[in-house]
């Protein structure tokens, strides 16, 4: 499970103060399927690095299972990223030089396991996401989404407990998307793995279970989807520009 306390993220730049999440409090049960959506600046990527143990709070307390984060050392969060989260970062982070395949048998590296079994595992973890024909292929030789789906399959090679994703169909046209999101929901309702994804798209959004809408780093609404969509519904006309992105103020707008 994973428990928020009012945690607060300020980042300093020189003079100024970005307030980039304010009291933030929320509970996500083992096996949710969430949205995390918000306008761009609104603090969505910075809760989503802080969930996966890659940041730490500025203030607050963040519980994994019981556990708080903060009070724990270097060593420890390494373990608990290793062991129970899975991260996809936007611009996927693969190591271009590199196979599919051997991009995926990354994070076993550090499991203490052989090469034999590694490779076994990575190559399941290739044909849940459909690309275990295309083990051999760098990056560079994959289209966008073939690479969100090796970026997956990587994530899921440790088996992790929570997949945390962000704006994984960022990059994608509506069907590629749709692709995405149905390993999602496939892995949500088969494995039973709690997934939390950003969006800035409510369409994309209401194929889950759960939105979480944040703005001005702050949870303004938090709602059960009541008939989430099944993944390759057509996408209403009328839903495609309904989130708004409100101008951020100048200091505000560098990005990390
Ligand atoms: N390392 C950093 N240093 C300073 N400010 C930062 C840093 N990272 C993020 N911010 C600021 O914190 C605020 C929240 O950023 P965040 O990246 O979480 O927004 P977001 O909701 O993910 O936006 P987007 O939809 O554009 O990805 C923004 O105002 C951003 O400029
Ligand atoms: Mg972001």
């Amino acid at each position: 499970m994973i428990e928020t306390e009012n945690i607060s993220k300020t980042y300093r730049l020189g003079e100024t103060k970005v307030r980039a999440l304010r009291k933030v409090s929320l509970h996500i049960d083992d096996g949710e399927m969430v949205a995390i959506i918000g306008p761009s600046g609104s603090g969505k990527s910075t809760l989503l690095a802080i969930l996966g143990c890659l940041d730490v709070p500025s203030k607050g307390i963040y519980r994994i299972d019981g556990q708080e984060v903060m009070s724990m050392n270097e060593r420890q969060l390494a373990a608990i990223r290793r062991k129970k989260i899975g991260f996809v970062f936007q611009q996927f982070n693969l190591l271009p030089r590199t196979s599919a395949l051997e991009n995926v048998m990354l994070p076993l590296y550090y499991c203490g396991i052989s090469q034999r079994l590694r490779r076994t595992r990575a190559m399941e973890a290739l044909e849940r996401v459909g690309l275990a024909d295309r083990y051999r292929s760098h990056p560079s030789q994959l289209s966008g989404g073939e690479q969100q789906r090796v970026a997956i399959a990587r994530a899921l090679v440790n088996e992790p407990a929570i997949l945390l994703a962000d704006e994984p169909t960022g990059n994608l046209d509506t069907h590629k998307g749709a692709e995405i999101v149905s390993i999602f929901q496939r892995l949500n309702q088969e494995a039973g793995q709690t997934v939390v994804y950003v969006t800035h798209d409510p369409f994309i959004a209401r194929h889950t279970r759960r939105i979480i809408s944040i703005q001005d780093g702050r949870i303004v609404r938090d709602e059960p989807v009541e008939h989430p969509l099944v993944a390759g519904t057509p996408r209403p006309d009328d839903i495609l520009h309904e989130v708004s992105i409100d101008p951020v103020e100048d200091e505000e707008e560098t990005e990390a």
